[in-house]
Order: C-alpha cells, then structure tokens, then sequence
C-alpha cells in the first residue's frame, strides 16, 4: 500500500511536469484527488486494513494528499507567472524605436501653376467655365469647323469612344458650350484635362491640361488680343516679359496667330530651353471665326471675338525647369517634394 501510493505521487510529479496550462492542472487534481480520484478510492478503502495498519497508512496517505495538493498550488503559480510575463513581453513599447513619421502633402506643381493662371485672369474680369471630358464629336470636332476628314483631326490623335463620343483632344468645344447657352458679353477661360492617343514620351503625355480662354462682344478686335495676353504674360512671368505674334491656322480662328514670349530662362539672350531663339512658344490664338459664332447662334455681323489655348504643362515644365513631362503624371514622391 505505502509503495502504491509513493508511485501516485511520483506519477502525479511528471504528470505535473508537462502541464501547460491551468485545464491541465485541474485534470490532474480531478484524476487523484476527486470524488472518483485514484488516492480518494484507497482512503475510501482504508476500513479494510487492521488496526495496526491503518493509521501508518492512513498519515501516509494524508501526507501524500497534502504533498499533491502543494505541488498543484505549485504548479498553478508558476503558470500564472508565465502567462503574465508573456503578456508583459507582449505589451512592451521599445521608446527608442523611431516614431512613424506624419507627412504632410504638397500642392501639385500643375496646380501651382494654374492657381496663378486662375487669380490673374479672374483678376482680369474672365469667369471659369468646365465641359466634359468625354465629349460629342460634334463639340470637339466639327462646331469648330472641323469636319470629318479635315486634316487638322489628323494632327490630333483622337480617343474614339464611338462614331459620335471622343475623349476631348482640347478644352475648345467648352467655348462652343459656353457660346450655345451665354449671350455676349462672354469673358471665360476654362482649365481642364484633355486626351490624345500619343505614346508617354519626354514631351508627349496621353493626358495633358490645356486652357482655354474666349472673349465675345461688340466691337472685340486682335488688339484686345494682343493686350490681354501680353498682360497675363507679365503677370504670370514678370513684367519684362514681350511677347509677339506669328501667323498659324486654326480651323476656328480667322486670322490665327501663335504668341511667342521673351524666354524667361535666359531672359531673351538665348540658351537651351529657347534653343538660342531668346522666344519661347506659348499659346495659340486668334479672333473668333464667323462660322463659329454662327453655329452657336451668334451675329458675326454684331458681335467678333478672340480665343486662345495654352498647354498648362508646358508652362508649368518651362517655369520649373521639367525636362520631362511624365514626371507630372507619376506621382513620384522625391519629384513632387520639392515643389
Ligand atoms: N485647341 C488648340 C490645340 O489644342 C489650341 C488653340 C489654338 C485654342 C487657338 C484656341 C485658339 O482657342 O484660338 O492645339
């Protein structure tokens, strides 16, 4: 009997040894020192032994109980332990790991630039019309006196939705909106996204930002032309800048002209950008066409206008000194930080 119950507590001890967690212990406890437990039933069967026997075995029978019962207190403590010490290893803040760093945004150089083409021709009077993006063929094309199978289409590779629906190849068809539902006097400029199906290259991007501007009125002459943008160019470059004008064809302008301005990188003595000419391209421009304004409703007898239309990248590549107009287009965090 005495050796029984040795072995009870030696197995008890390895059982012990093993348990990780607190369910473990608890089977261990039931499994002895339960109701039905292995050291229960031979306390139970105590009144079987004689006198002499019983209370030798019965102390060590006692003793062997209160042994187990430590060892499970034991047990249990050092699992406590463990799983708290777990926890705080889990829960530690290293203070001298570096922080996460907030960054805060830039504006885009696009649209550094074209706040300040906004503030100066709304300071000039013109209000800031939009059109959509994906435009009737008849906006984009044709109310601009550009037919089917006119050749200016072919200097810009269109976007064909369908036979009727582009993706707009310039902001002009906004002038043609504008012209169908405002009745002169009109002064608007119109900023926005076009589309041309032109392979991304160092000049060339499929999508791009034009400008568009036109003015509409009685008595509207190439004069106001000339003087409203060589006044915007001042303001936008310095006021050193001239500006002058050559002849061009535009289907929609009648005459046309393309403004050139003093290269404001070398100020007129000629360098790189301006290719050793001291003038740089800008824009291109002229007085309304009378067919225009009559497909929008408007007497050419009565009323004459000027239009013009700029790339907002090419002005913002030349003020910042870009040489590639992807880098616009590629959200690249070390190019744009430094705007
Ligand atoms: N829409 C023309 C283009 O994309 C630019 C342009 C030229 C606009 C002359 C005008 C203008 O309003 O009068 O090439």
């Amino acid at each position: 009997m005495k050796e029984k119950l040795e072995m009870i507590k030696a197995t008890v001890l390895e059982e012990l040894k093993i348990a990780t967690i607190k369910e473990e212990l608890e089977n261990i406890r039931v499994k002895y020192l339960g109701k039905k437990g292995e050291l229960t039933q031979i306390l139970r069967g105590m009144g079987q032994l004689s006198n002499e026997e019983r209370p030798i075995v019965g102390k060590i029978a006692n003793e062997v109980r209160s042994d187990i019962e430590s060892l499970i207190t034991k047990a249990s403590d050092i699992l406590k332990n463990n799983k708290k010490e777990m926890e705080l290893k889990s829960e530690i803040i290293d203070i001298s790991m570096p922080g996460i760093k907030q960054t805060v945004g830039k504006r885009h150089p696009l649209d550094l630039t074209l706040e300040k083409v906004n503030d100066i021709f709304l300071s000039m009077g013109f209000a800031i019309e939009e059109g959509p993006e994906v435009e009737r063929d008849y906006y984009n094309f044709e109310a601009l006196n550009i037919p089917k199978n006119h050749p200016a289409r072919g200097e810009q590779d269109t976007f064909y939705i369908n036979d009727s629906i582009v993706l707009r190849t310039q902001t002009s068809p906004v002038q043609i909106r504008t012209m169908e539902i405002q009745k002169p006097p009109i002064k608007m400029i119109s900023p926005g996204k076009v589309y041309r199906s032109d392979a991304a290259d160092a000049t060339h991007s499929p999508i791009f930002y034009q400008i568009e501007g036109l003015v509409v009125d009685k008595g509207i002459t190439f004069s106001d032309l000339k003087g409203t943008l060589a006044a915007f160019t001042q303001k936008m470059f310095g006021d050193e800048m001239e500006t002058k004008f050559r002849p061009h064809h535009f289907p929609f302008t009648e005459p046309s002209a393309e403004m050139d301005a003093t290269c404001f990188v070398c100020k007129g003595k000629g360098c790189s950008v301006c290719k050793g000419s001291g003038w740089i391209e800008l824009l291109g421009c002229g007085m309304v066409h009378p067919d225009v304004l009559r497909n929008c409703g408007i007497d050419p007898e009565v009323y004459s206008g000027f239009a013009f239309g700029f790339g907002l990248d090419r002005i913002t590549m030349l003020k910042y000194g870009i040489d590639d107009i992807r880098a616009l287009y590629e959200s690249d965090m070390r190019f744009l930080k430094q705007f």
